[in-house]
């Protein structure tokens, strides 16, 4: 499968056997880390990291298997460069073309991450923007790969949360592709819009996908192999949003008597992180304060029983990410 100078902006611009390609290579690329095998595939090229919102797992990611695989980072956080502020989005894209081999970008619309695709000539790789997160996907899917034992498209997996948050529309759109029973359990409000529902359905027709939006929780979790959920409120959303958010989903919180209600003793539970679990954060704090919830999406109960799974989730952002790199702009 050859992805090289492919940029990497949505799962929907893949096809299956693509996607296929970048989790074995990223299983590839794991294993031959652990046996102290990997071969680097990016001496000498250099990659530009612009973050224009917060991280850990990503930032983290793409700096560490860049440098596994012999290539050099530049970090751009928006006070320490121009971009935006004195420099356009088209006119950064065309000097970080000519600067660096590839780009990562974490910020707002789509539209940006593809102008700078447009415009930069090189591959240019989605670290998140506000409408989806696909290295998080290509990490979720290899975690399942290795924690159910089935094929992915025999894995049922139900969203609950905000489904129309950058994570909802990637758990849609790579089960689609993947060929899942996905279920996204959410208040009406908060589904996916119809434009990405109706990719979704084209893509699960092509795969055998089967894709149910619901609001009932008992009827989306049950049998599910897999319970997923994300952060209540995303990045980028005014604080005042909180309220009228929890109001909506407290019935969609991951707890205990949700994981049983799936009927499956060995349904995981898993979250892109980071998570509010309990009060040790600023916000969970605050959140706390204003509602007595000492925790949001998932119980720290749930949470803790899971936390392997989880973190292995957080592990395996490397190692898919690593993939996206040496598929893209890889010699060998
Ligand atoms: N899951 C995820 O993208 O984490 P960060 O925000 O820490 O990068
Ligand atoms: N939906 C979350 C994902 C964080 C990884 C956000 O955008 O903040």
């Amino acid at each position: 499968m050859n992805l090289s100078g492919r940029s990497f902006l949505k799962e929907f611009d893949f096809t299956p056997e693509e996607w296929t390609s970048l989790l074995d290579l990223a299983a590839d690329l794991k294993r031959e880390r652990r046996e102290g095998t990997e071969r680097q595939s990016l001496s000498g090229r250099t990659i530009a990291l612009i973050f224009e919102k917060p991280s850990s797992r990503t930032r983290s990611s793409f700096e560490v298997a860049a440098f596994h695989q012999g290539a050099h980072t530049t970090y751009f956080d928006p006070s320490a460069s121009h971009i935006r502020g004195k420099e356009s989005i088209v006119d950064t894209a065309l000097l970080f073309g000519r600067m660096f081999d590839a780009i990562e970008y974490r910020g707002y619309g789509q539209d940006t991450v593809e102008a700078l695709a447009e415009y930069s000539g090189v591959p240019v790789w989605n670290g998140l923007t506000d409408e989806w997160h696909p290295t998080q996907t290509l990490a979720d899917q290899l975690t399942i790969r290795e924690r159910v034992t089935k094929p992915l498209n025999e894995v049922t997996i139900a969203y609950l949360g905000d489904a129309r948050n950058n994570v909802g529309n990637s758990v849609l759109a790579g089960g689609a592709l993947m060929g899942m029973d996905v279920r996204m359990v959410a208040p009406k409000d908060l589904q996916n819009t119809d434009e990405v529902v109706a990719q979704a359905r084209e893509v699960a027709a092509r795969t055998g996908a089967r894709i149910t939006l619901t609001d009932d929780v008992a009827e989306g979790v049950r049998d599910a192999d897999v319970v997923y959920t994300d952060v209540w409120v995303s990045m980028g959303e005014p604080k005042e949003v909180w309220a009228e958010r929890i109001d909506l989903l407290k019935g969609y919180q991951v707890n205990t008597e949700l994981m049983r209600a799936t009927g499956n003793p060995d349904a995981i539970a898993m979250h892109c992180l980071p998570a509010y679990h309990d009060r040790d954060t600023t916000v969970g704090e605050q959140v706390f304060q204003m509602t007595g919830m000492d925790a949001l999406e998932i119980t720290d109960e749930v949470f803790q029983t899971q936390r392997d799974v989880i973190f292995d989730q957080a592990e395996n952002r490397m190692h898919t990410i690593k993939a996206v790199m040496v598929a893209t702009l890889g010699r060998d």
